[in-house]
């Protein structure tokens, strides 16, 4: 797919991170409840993330949006449903940890190292707006990022376009000005056929996609950024 290269990303002036998965380790929430969940954390985490996803996309196909707070309850009432969790008092638990997860341990010093070198720092994320000051203030990230942008403004989750644009609009920065990283590979490759430079943080073990675009490096931590961009 990648072929490893050597040579730099050159001319970017912006880096933009993708939330879940990316900079936020979603696992974290189940992690939290692993007293209750026990043999069925891991089938939680994995169910939870796979419907809340499936919504995005079935809700932005049909023209029918609903916020991501919202469409992330739904895909956990459903997970707990399909795998015979009774205890209702754990969605509550929760989705409070889903605004306390915890940051991927290279994100902080990545970030400060990407600002100390004058790049500007973004989250480009379906998370709503009071979710992501949430997760970034509770992970002690606040002061790392120059913009927090949410797929609320233009009310479509990824992978439609008007998303990426936010970014473009909000930085003031050419798409090929920009790195995006993302460890979502349908996120990445729609960022890269966008006309985003791209590094695809594939921290799953994910399969190349056979859809638009072609990530520009794969990485399996956010810490290769640095030596890519030739800091
Ligand atoms: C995001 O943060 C859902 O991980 C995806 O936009």
């Amino acid at each position: 797919m990648t072929e490893t290269h050597d040579e730099k990303l050159t001319g970017i002036r912006a880096c933009v991170f993708d939330a879940y998965g990316t900079l936020f380790d979603f696992a974290s929430a189940a992690a939290g409840c692993a007293d209750v969940l026990g043999q069925k954390t891991g089938a939680l985490t994995a169910l939870w993330r796979d419907k809340q996803l499936q919504y995005t996309w079935l809700r932005t196909l049909q023209g029918n949006h609903a916020d991501f707070w919202t469409v992330t309850r739904d895909a956990l009432e459903y997970a707990l449903d399909a795998l015979d969790i009774g205890d209702r008092a754990l969605t509550d638990r929760l989705m409070s940890l889903y605004l306390n997860l915890k940051a991927f341990p290279e994100v902080p010093q990545t970030l400060r190292r990407l600002k100390s070198a004058g790049l500007k720092t973004a989250i480009l994320s379906n998370g709503t707006p009071q979710m992501l000051d949430a997760v970034v203030s509770n992970a002690g990230l606040g002061d790392l990022f120059d913009h927090v942008i949410s797929v609320e403004e233009v009310g479509v989750f990824k992978t439609h376009p008007k998303v990426y644009q936010l970014a473009v609009d909000r930085l003031g920065a050419a798409r090929q000005e920009m790195a995006f990283q993302s460890s979502n590979a349908w996120d990445a490759y729609a960022a890269s056929a966008f006309g985003m430079r791209v590094v695809w943080c594939n921290r799953y073990g994910q399969r190349p996609e056979r859809l638009p675009g072609k990530p520009d490096r794969q990485v399996r931590t956010l810490a290769e950024l640095i030596p890519i961009l030739g800091l």
